[in-house]
C-alpha cells in the first residue's frame, strides 16, 4: 500500500495519511499483512483523541452524575451534560431536553416502540416501515403489533434498491400513527429521500422516526431542517464508544410519551402511592447512565468537527465511486444495491461462491469485510440470496486499499475457478 500518494488529498485540510495516524489500530498487521478495514458499517475504529478522552475520564473525573454535591460528581455531571450539548449542536436540535442517551440505535427504537407505542398506538393502528429496514427497525414494531394488535405496512423497494414511493401517499389513513424509516440502508447503501418522506407523512399529520445509524457519520444531519420527529443513532458507528447512542425526539412528543424504564434519575418523587417523573431528558434515562460513553462520543464528534463533515462526505463519496467503478469491471461480480444515491457501502455476490468463503479468503489478505445477511433478512429475501459480502468505507480508507480489495476478489475467483 502506497501511503505517500497525493491522490487522497481532498481540499486543504483533509489529508488521509495524516488522519490515519490518529487511528492506532490501523497499524495492525493481519498475518503479516497490513490491516485493510472495510467493516465500517458494522463499527468504526476509534481515534486516539477518543481513547485518550475516555482514559482521562477514568483517571481524573470518574464519579456518578446528578447525584452528588462533591467535586468529582460535579465534574462528571458537567462533562456528561457537555456531551449532550455537543450532540445537540451537531444535529442542530432545538434543546438538550430533546437529546436522550441510550445504549445505541436499537435501544432508541425499542424505547420509541415501547413508549410512543404505549402512549399512542391502539388496536388496528398502523405503522409504516420499509422493506430495507434493519431487524432493529422491524422486530420492535412486531413486538408492539403482538401487544397492541397493530398493523405494519411495508414500503417495497425495486431491484436497484430504491424505495418505490409511487403509492406511498395511498398507504396513509386515519389509523396511521408513525412512519419509521432507515436513512441509509446498511446492506444496500441506498440513501432514502427522507425529506420527501417526512413532508408526505406530515401532510397526514403522522410523525416520522429516522434510523440514522448509517447516515450520521457520513453526512451533515440537521434535525430541524429535516423536520423529523425522532432521529436515532449509535456512538460506535461515529467513531465513539460502544454502548452509547442517541435518541433525538421533538419535545412535545417526548413530553406526552410514557417513561420507558423506571429507576433512579427518571423520577421527581416516589412514594408507595404515587411516583412523579422527572423532566426531559432525564425522564427517559433511568439508572446510572453510560457516562464514559457519552464523554467518549463527545470527543468523537469534536474530532469529526475538526475535520469537517462535508470534507468527510466528499472524500467518502470519491472512495465509493472509485470502488464501484473498479468492482464493476470484474465480470463475475454482481453488486447488490445500485440505488440512485448511495452511502459508502458496496454489497456484492460472486456467482457460485458463498460470501463466507469470500470473507475468509480476503481475511487471509488482511482485508476485513462483513459477510452474511447484515441483519436485513427481508433484503436478502428480495434478491433471493442467502447473504452478501459487504465493503463499507470510512474517511480513513484509501484508494490503495480498494486496489488491494480488487486484487483479493480476483484471487478468490481464481481459487474457485
Ligand atoms: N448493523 C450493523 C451492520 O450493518 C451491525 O453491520
Amino acid at each position: 500500500m502506497n501511503l505517500q500518494s497525493n491522490s487522497e488529498k481532498v481540499g486543504i485540510s483533509f489529508d488521509v495519511h495524516k488522519i490515519r495516524e490518529d487511528f492506532p489500530i490501523l497499524k495492525t498487521k493481519v498475518r503479516g499483512k497490513p490491516l485493510v478495514y472495510f467493516d465500517n458499517a458494522a463499527t468504526t475504529q476509534k481515534p486516539r483523541q477518543v481513547i485518550e478522552r475516555i482514559k482521562k475520564y477514568y483517571e481524573e473525573e470518574n464519579s456518578n452524575v446528578h447525584r452528588g454535591v462533591h467535586f468529582l460528581s460535579e465534574v462528571a455531571t458537567r462533562e456528561y451534560e457537555a456531551a449532550r450539548e455537543t450532540i445537540r449542536k451537531f444535529i442542530n436540535a432545538e434543546s438538550t431536553e430533546e437529546i436522550i442517551f441510550t445504549k445505541g440505535t436499537t435501544e432508541a427504537i425499542n424505547l420509541i416502540a415501547n413508549s410512543f407505542g404505549k402512549t399512542f398506538i391502539n388496536e388496528n393502528d398502523e405503522i409504516i416501515i420499509s422493506e430495507m429496514e434493519h431487524h432493529s427497525n422491524i422486530v420492535p414494531w412486531q413486538l408492539l403489533r403482538e401487544e397492541r394488535k397493530a398493523i405494519i405496512n411495508v414500503i417495497p423497494f425495486d431491484d436497484n434498491g430504491d424505495l418505490i414511493l409511487d403509492d406511498f401517499e395511498k398507504i396513509f389513513n386515519e389509523r396511521t400513527k408513525l412512519v419509521s424509516i432507515v436513512h441509509v440502508s446498511n446492506s444496500l447503501g441506498t440513501v432514502n429521500p427522507i425529506k420527501k418522506i417526512i413532508e408526505i407523512a406530515h401532510s397526514f399529520a403522522v410523525p416520522v422516526l429516522i434510523d440514522g445509524a448509517q447516515s450520521i457519520m457520513h453526512n451533515k444531519i440537521d434535525v430541524q431542517d429535516l423536520g423529523c420527529d425522532f432521529f436515532v443513532f449509535s456512538g460506535h458507528k461515529i467513531y465513539g464508544p460502544t454502548g452509547i447512542g442517541v435518541l433525538y425526539g421533538k419535545r412535545d412528543l417526548l413530553e406526552q410519551m410514557k417513561p420507558y424504564q423506571g429507576g433512579g434519575d427518571m423520577i421527581r418523587s416516589v412514594t408507595f402511592q404515587k411516583t412523579t417523573y422527572n423532566d426531559l431528558p432525564y425522564k427517559f434515562e433511568a439508572g446510572t447512565p453510560n457516562i464514559e460513553g457519552a464523554i467518549g462520543l463527545m470527543a468523537s464528534i469534536e474530532y469529526l468537527n475538526g475535520i469537517g463533515i462535508d470534507q468527510i462526505a466528499s472524500y467518502e463519496n470519491e472512495l465509493l465511486n472509485y470502488a464501484t467503478e473498479k468492482i464493476s469491471q470484474i465480470p463475475q461480480v454482481k453488486i447488490i444495491g445500485t440505488a440512485k444515491e448511495k452511502g459508502p457501502i458496496i454489497s456484492f455476490v460472486l456467482e457460485n461462491i458463498h460470501p463466507h468463503d469470500i470473507g475468509t479468503i480476503l481475511d487471509y489478505e488482511g482485508i476485513a469485510l462483513r459477510t452474511g445477511h447484515h441483519c436485513t433478512q427481508p433484503v436478502m429475501e428480495h434478491f433471493k440470496i442467502p447473504a452478501t459480502t459487504r465493503a463499507s468505507f470510512s474517511f480513513y480508507n484509501t484508494k490503495e486499499e480498494i486496489d488491494l480489495l480488487i486484487q483479493g476478489i480476483q484471487k478468490v475467483i481464481k481459487v474457485f475457478s
